[in-house]
């Protein structure tokens, strides 16, 4: 027997940096849990963690981007664990025509999303989205957690 966490620990999550804008404040943040659960409508989940200021900022806004990172782009992930004071302040952004969420230029590309139903889990919850906008800046393969030194299972 082996405990769930480290069968989960197979799956291939990619990484993203999710942004988020309300009126008054902007994040962004680095998520793997994140899946396409319907073609039509485009639905997707992710999971958001209780702890960080993202959680409540999507609830409020209603919407958030979901940034595609590429291979290679370890320094790009780390932003989104780092200091949650000056996470943009090096990075080279626009606010989605859609949602107003930050959209990382660097990325593959991303996909602005609305909120459909916020879901509760445990220590993190589902934010379940419809995909409303996708822009794809170049081609390349999406930076899977399984390149980097990091688990999240
Ligand atoms: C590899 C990796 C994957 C992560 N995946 C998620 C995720 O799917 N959902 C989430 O809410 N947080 C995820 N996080 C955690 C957030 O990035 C982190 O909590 C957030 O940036 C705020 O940092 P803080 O918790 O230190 O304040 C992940 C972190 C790492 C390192």
């Amino acid at each position: 027997m082996v405990e769930p966490r480290e069968m989960l620990g197979l799956i291939p999550h990619g990484l993203y940096l999710i942004g988020v804008q309300t009126e008054a404040s902007r994040f962004i943040y680095t998520g793997s849990w994140l899946t396409q659960i319907s073609f039509e409508p485009c639905l997707i989940v992710t999971a958001v963690r209780r702890t960080h200021e993202g959680h409540a900022l999507i609830q409020e806004a209603g919407a958030f981007t979901v940034n595609f990172l590429a291979k290679g782009q370890l320094d790009l992930a780390r932003v989104g664990f780092g200091n949650p004071d000056d996470r943009l302040a090096g990075l080279e952004w626009k606010p989605c025509p859609k949602t107003g969420a930050p959209v990382v230029l660097d990325a593959l590309g991303y996909i602005g999303c609305r909120l459909v139903k916020w879901i509760e889990g445990g220590d993190h919850d589902l934010a379940l989205a419809e995909a409303v906008i996708a822009e794809s800046f170049r081609e390349g393969e999406l930076l899977n957690i399984h390149d980097t030194p990091w688990t999240y299972s």
